[in-house]
């Protein structure tokens, strides 16, 4: 069992995934149950990344990716995709202090090119602040698609065979890996998605061929060190197979 003894203090006996992906979903339920507008559950949602996120970090989580805005998601109210898109400066501009302090290494996943200038330039300059640190590395998935994570990465490679860099017969796994978004971090041990709806959602769909699915009743506004603790219980009990016996 994870105890929290003191603030930010866990005992840690148990598996901890390398690598874990967290669909974080629920912000406008959770809202809606307290009669507020969407965009309130977003902005309480961005307070629980920003816990679960040094909690990974304290129990020395490798990588911790998260789903902050799909490739689908363009398709919400103006209202909303514009209010989400403020929320991304805002996160950066009141968190990366805290991040970089903690030594945690953002990346982002997704298609940057058909986001907002403003946007883009932010999340960039928490890229370039905190590359060089060598905690929990944070990814943070926006305008991001699995399916066009893997329609790049085959794009890319047939490039590379039509300049004469590579030959077909030379596209392998790691070949293949070295062109998605996560090139040179290991694949998703754990998925954990929230609010109840259990969908992967076009959420790493190469990186997740032999993750373990955790879902949860909480809506993403609700998931607190504690929740994101049992979830880790739930994946330390299960017995990963790989295909053997
Ligand atoms: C997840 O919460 C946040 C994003 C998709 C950006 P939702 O906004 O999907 O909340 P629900 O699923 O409508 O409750
Ligand atoms: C997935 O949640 C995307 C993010 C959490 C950013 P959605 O709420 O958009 O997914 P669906 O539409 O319920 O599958
Ligand atoms: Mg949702």
């Amino acid at each position: 069992m994870f105890r929290f003894k003191k603030k930010e203090k866990i005992e840690i006996p148990l598996e901890v995934p390398k690598h874990i992906g967290i669909i974080m979903d629920g912000n406008g339920r959770w809202a809606k149950k307290r009669m507020q507008p969407r965009v309130f559950g977003h902005k309480a949602g961005m307070e629980a990344l920003q816990e679960v996120t040094i909690a990974a970090k304290n129990m020395g989580v490798q990588v911790l990716t998260v789903y902050a805005f799909s490739t689908e998601n363009w398709a919400r109210p103006k209202d909303e995709v514009a209010a989400l898109m403020g929320l991304i400066v805002e996160y950066f501009n009141k968190k990366i202090d805290e991040l970089d302090r903690k030594g945690v290494c953002i990346r982002m996943l997704g298609d940057l090119s058909a986001v907002p200038d403003l946007q883009r330039e932010t999340a960039l300059r928490a890229m370039e602040r905190t590359k060089d640190n060598k905690g929990l590395k944070l990814n943070i998935a926006l305008n991001y698609g699995g399916r066009q994570e893997i329609l790049r990465a085959a794009r890319r490679l047939a490039e590379k065979c039509a300049d004469g860099e590579m030959r077909p017969e030379q596209i392998d796994e790691v070949a293949f890996e070295g062109e998605l978004y996560t090139a040179g971090l290991p694949m998703v041990d754990l998925l954990i998605r929230t609010s109840g709806e259990e969908r992967i959602s076009n959420f790493l769909l190469y990186q997740c061929a032999y993750a373990e699915f955790v879902f949860v009743p909480e809506y993403w506004p609700d998931f607190t060190r504690e929740v994101f603790a049992r979830a880790l219980e739930t994946y330390a009990r299960r017995d990963r197979r790989f295909g053997k016996v």
